[in-house]
């Protein structure tokens, strides 16, 4: 088996374009709505660091184990690891490589596209002005009824994924390279704006104290595996989206090289959203664990106060949503892709079977919210409703043991020539990542794992 053919589905036309995508994929609401609010929650520079690390030693190596599989099996996640397993006459056992991570992409994917129509739909209230003059009371009452509104909330969330199922029925090449080639760039220079504006109008130093200070004293073990889940997060790894897109690489593209430049390209912009988010918190004397509701309720309140706030704050929430879309087109080709080999749909077909899923399952999500069933709804620690438990299941036991079972697969099940074959490292380089791969990442995700049933 050689990596030179193309996949059915078709293939990035440059490095760039996959480049691109896979960042388009990265960056999004966990970027700019979760990392910072989970800082805040964690107390700001110790989290921060824990992150870093977890980014570096974790994400990286097992993110470049990802692409591999799907460069090498060229298929959607549940093929190209069989396609692998084949090669190395391994137990059937580690399909679950694949499967856990599309139905961990799946879930995301159904409460994403639920928090991406918040996003949309506060386009529509900064830009009309309903910020303008109101204090944290209105504003928290304001966000209240929006949420208690579940056929709003079902319409925003319907047009968010009609949008990615657009796209992605158009293929790679003419739909998620296009829209990626478009929204990205957009999304980008549009932070930056926001960033800038922070600075000249918000409280930049205590922002930059915050999240750069560590204080050790703040950092639980909740936190190191809150640091850890949000790393496989928001890299979008052990979700199936980095085999799928890795299946579409060019033969001569990098792993090594295109990994770090979307690692890296992800963290800054996870940095700056925190640099253009807290100065607006911390200049108008609000807090900064505030929660899910920090974008959505904090913010706000500041932009209704700002000079030109209705102007930057429509902006804001469209940069949150060209974010939050090219996500969800990676979340969901997996499932396209798939529905394509399985059962030869057209992409329209499964493109249209898959949005109409997940649509359903995110009104749990949107229920979350309003009916008193679902947000009395405890099935892990701590967790209330629906939404807490279908984040928690995901971010924190899915990605994080996927993400465990990727590096053993790779790094132990695999044969060594293979992945040599596909990583175009040089002897001592390879020899480090595949020590990392097949040692460190899996021993810190386990520590972190028994350390939080209290065995470590
Ligand atoms: N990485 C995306 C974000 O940070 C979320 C995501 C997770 C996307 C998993 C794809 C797969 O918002």
């Amino acid at each position: 088996m050689s990596s030179n053919k193309a996949s059915v589905h078709g293939q990035w036309s440059s490095r760039l374009a996959y480049i691109l995508a896979a960042t388009g994929a990265a960056v999004g609401l966990g970027n700019i709505w979760k990392f910072p609010y989970i800082v805040g929650e964690n107390g700001g520079g110790a989290f921060v660091l824990v992150y870093l690390v977890c980014i570096l030693l974790i994400g990286i190596p097992v993110m470049m184990a990802e692409v591999m599989i799907g460069k090498r099996g060229r298929k959607s996640p549940s093929n190209a690891v069989r396609a692998l397993i084949a090669e190395a006459k391994a137990k059937p056992f580690w399909r679950l490589t694949a499967w856990m991570g599309v139905t961990a992409g799946f879930l995301i994917l159904s409460f994403y596209a639920v928090i991406a129509g918040w996003a949309f739909a506060y386009i529509f209230k900064a830009g009309s002005g309903e910020f303008v003059g109101k204090d944290a009371a209105q504003i928290g009452e304001m966000f209240g009824n929006f949420i208690s509104n579940p056929h709003e909330l079902m319409f925003w969330s319907f047009l968010i994924l009609a949008m990615t199922g657009v796209v992605v029925a158009k293929g790679v090449q003419k739909g998620i390279e296009k829209a990626v080639g478009y929204a990205m760039p957009a999304m980008f220079i549009l932070l930056i704006v926001i960033a800038i504006y922070a600075a000249k109008y918000g409280d930049f130093a205590q922002a930059f104290n915050f999240m750069f200070a560590p204080d050790f004293s703040k950092l639980t073990i909740n936190g190191v595996l809150e640091a850890l889940g949000h790393a496989f997060f928001t890299l979008s790894l052990a979700s199936g989206v980095m085999m799928m897109y890795g299946a579409y690489l060019p033969k001569e593209t990098s792993i090594f090289k295109s990994s770090i430049w979307i690692a890296i390209a992800d963290t800054v912009v996870a940095l700056i959203a925190g640099l253009a988010i807290f100065p607006i918190v911390f200049g108008n004397n609000m807090e900064a664990g505030a929660g899910p509701g920090l974008i959505f309720q904090t913010l706000p309140i500041a932009f209704g106060q700002m000079p030109m706030g209705i102007l930057f704050g429509t902006v804001f929430f469209v940069m949150l949503v060209f974010a939050a879309f090219t996500s969800a087109i990676a979340l969901i080709e997996s499932s396209v892709a798939w529905l394509v080999e399985r059962y030869s749909f057209r992409r329209w077909q499964a493109a249209m079977i898959s949005t109409t899923v997940l649509w359903l399952l995110g009104v749990g999500t949107i229920y979350s919210f309003t009916e008193a069933s679902w947000t009395q709804f405890t099935i892990f620690p701590e967790q209330k409703t629906f939404f807490d438990n279908l984040d928690y299941l995901t971010s924190k036991l899915l990605l994080p043991l996927g993400g465990l079972m990727i590096a053993v697969f790779v790094g132990w099940v695999v044969d060594k020539k293979v992945a040599k074959e596909e990583i175009d490292l040089n002897e001592k380089a390879f020899k480090l990542w595949h020590f990392v791969l097949s040692y460190v990442a899996p021993i810190a995700i386990i520590y972190v794992f028994l350390h939080l049933i209290g065995l470590a």
